[in-house]
């Protein structure tokens, strides 16, 4: 176990992952199901992206619904109940609605009458930036029980007629419990985060805002779907997440040989594999599942953390480190001892 790791900010609590949860919908969409729909193969996607499947919300499924699946999960890992948190952040690009929050509205399914609750809105780097908000609350010792949950439901803002993007994506939910400790692992030790407004054109969807409001007719009708320029983000991924690891690795005082598990946003297996090459770390300490569940933005790296935890890939004592790029630009990576 790696002891002398260094702590940059430390405050009067540790915050560490109590529990973890995950759940996708039932309704798959398989790479052969795309061959129907766009002209496109089984090939070219397994080989330009790693995906084989990925899950699609049923008429009944909303961001929430997946949201409080997830957490119900993590709830029940932390043998905890929904009356013991005090904070839920849902980190989403599909709300439930305009307003009220999404947040709000896992609150109310979960029964959670003593939490209050917001989203955040940071695309693929969401769920990283929750924890990294979440651990400031608890290491001040303002509160026990957080609950971060990334939560998508991307299907809904999909361009099935766009074969450049469509096959990308998926929908599902993971959700963490972050607990405040004074003994056992350091918990989250450090996070990195980071945005660029001015990279806004690369990823988006334009409608419906106060920009492109319902009440106007689009001049695209195309604007209520996601756009993508993928070329241009995946070597702008490459390089900032490759950066993220070098600063998170000086700032706490670690080597790459002390990262168990590594756990990236799984927006391209490519993406991960040029990053893992270029930081020298070994293919068994990289976890990737994306041709399960293809890119699910927010949802992405707690869905995979969770998978890692309940596939017993992450041991009492390891260093696990989480990293995201996305739409904003944001990018964010959070160092977490277990
Ligand atoms: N099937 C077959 N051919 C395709 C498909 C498809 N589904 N999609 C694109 N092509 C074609 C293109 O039209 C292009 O053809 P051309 O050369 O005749 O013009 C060719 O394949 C190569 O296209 P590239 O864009 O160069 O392919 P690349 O190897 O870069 O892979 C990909 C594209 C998978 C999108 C990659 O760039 C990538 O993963 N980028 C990052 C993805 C991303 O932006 N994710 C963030 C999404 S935002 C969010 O998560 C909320």
């Amino acid at each position: 176990m790696v002891t002398d790791i260094t702590v940059p900010y430390p405050g009067a609590y540790r915050a560490v992952v109590a529990g973890t949860g995950s759940f996708v919908p039932a309704q798959t969409l398989t790479n052969e199901d795309f061959t129907r729909m766009v002209d496109t193969s089984d090939e070219w996607i397994t080989t330009r992206t790693g995906i084989k499947v990925r899950h699609i919300a049923g008429e009944s499924e909303t961001t929430a619904t997946l949201a409080a699946e997830a957490a119900r999960m993590a709830l029940a890992d932390a043998d905890m109940k929904a009356a013991d948190i005090e904070l839920i952040i849902v980190a989403t690009i599909t709300p439930e609605m305009v307003f009220p929050s999404t947040a709000c509205f896992v609150q109310h399914m979960l029964g959670a009458h003593n939490a209050w609750a917001f989203d955040l809105c940071a695309a693929c780097s969401g769920f990283v930036y929750g924890v990294a908000t979440a651990r400031e609350f608890v290491v001040s010792g303002r509160y026990k029980n957080v609950l971060v949950i990334g939560a998508e439901t991307l299907s809904k803002i999909t361009d099935y007629e766009d074969r450049n993007s469509c096959v990308l994506f998926g929908d599902g939910a993971g959700a963490v419990v972050i607990q405040g400790s004074t003994q056992g692992p350091l918990g989250i030790v450090y996070s990195s985060s980071s945005s660029d407004g001015g990279g806004w054109t690369s990823l988006n969807c334009q409608a419906y805002g106060s920009r492109n409001p319902v009440s106007r007719p689009l001049n695209d009708p195309k604007k209520i779907f996601m756009t993508i320029n993928g070329r241009e983000v995946y070597q702008l991924a490459v390089r900032r997440i490759v950066e993220m690891v070098e600063e998170c690795l000086d700032r706490c005082h670690l080597t790459i040989d002390d990262i168990s598990m590594f756990i990236p946003h799984q927006m391209n297996a490519r993406i991960i594999e040029s990053v893992a090459k270029r930081i020298n770390l070994r293919a068994e300490r990289v976890f990737i599942n994306i041709d399960k569940y293809g890119n699910t933005s927010a949802a992405s790296i707690p869905i995979a953390l969770d998978e890692c935890c309940r596939q017993g890939k992450i041991k009492s004592g390891d260093i696990v480190l989480i990293v995201a790029f996305g739409a904003g630009l944001t990018w964010g990576a959070t160092v977490i001892q277990f």
